[in-house]
């Protein structure tokens, strides 16, 4: 039986119902490495908070086998490409993940280690396909 992480979407709708995850979620990433807030100095804010917030949700499907997310993941794969919009050195992948991990864990009330490496595998096989695309 194929794993779909269902619980994983329903862990993202307890962080987003409870406050401004994906701000937190930026303002931790921004602090994790010295090379990402240069990458988002003419970034629009208010429209990358809905694009990461889909994005996420696309991440979860894809990472549980879903068809539905192939779309949209080789459209942000192709954004974050040497050659794309928004291109991402593969290194800072780590951080991504472990920013939102950080940020999981002030947001969701239910969190626990187990979900938190639910989450790490599941968000790995995302940049795990990204960083594939390079
Ligand atoms: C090290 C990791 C990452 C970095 C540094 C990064 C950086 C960026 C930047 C700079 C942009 C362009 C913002 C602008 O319009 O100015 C962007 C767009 C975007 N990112 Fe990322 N990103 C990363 C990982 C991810 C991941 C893992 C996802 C999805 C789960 C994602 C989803 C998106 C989406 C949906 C957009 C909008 C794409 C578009 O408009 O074409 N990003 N990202």
């Amino acid at each position: 039986m194929s794993d779909n992480f269902d619980d994983l979407q329903t862990s993202y709708g307890r962080c987003l119902r409870h406050g401004p995850f994906i701000a937190r979620f930026y303002e931790i990433f921004m602090a994790s490495h010295p090379d990402v807030p240069a990458l988002f100095a003419n970034t629009d804010f208010s429209k990358q908070h809905m694009a990461l917030r889909r994005g996420i949700s696309a991440a979860i499907a894809h990472a549980g086998g879903s068809t539905l997310a192939r779309r949209t993941m080789a459209e942000m794969a192709k954004a974050h490409a040497r050659d794309g919009r928004a291109p991402v050195p593969p290194l800072l992948y780590p951080y991504w993940v472990e920013s939102l991990l950080k940020a999981i864990a002030e947001y969701d009330p239910e969190h626990s280690p187990a979900l938190a490496e639910r989450w790490r595998t599941a968000m790995n096989r995302t940049v795990g396909f990204f960083a594939g695309q390079y």
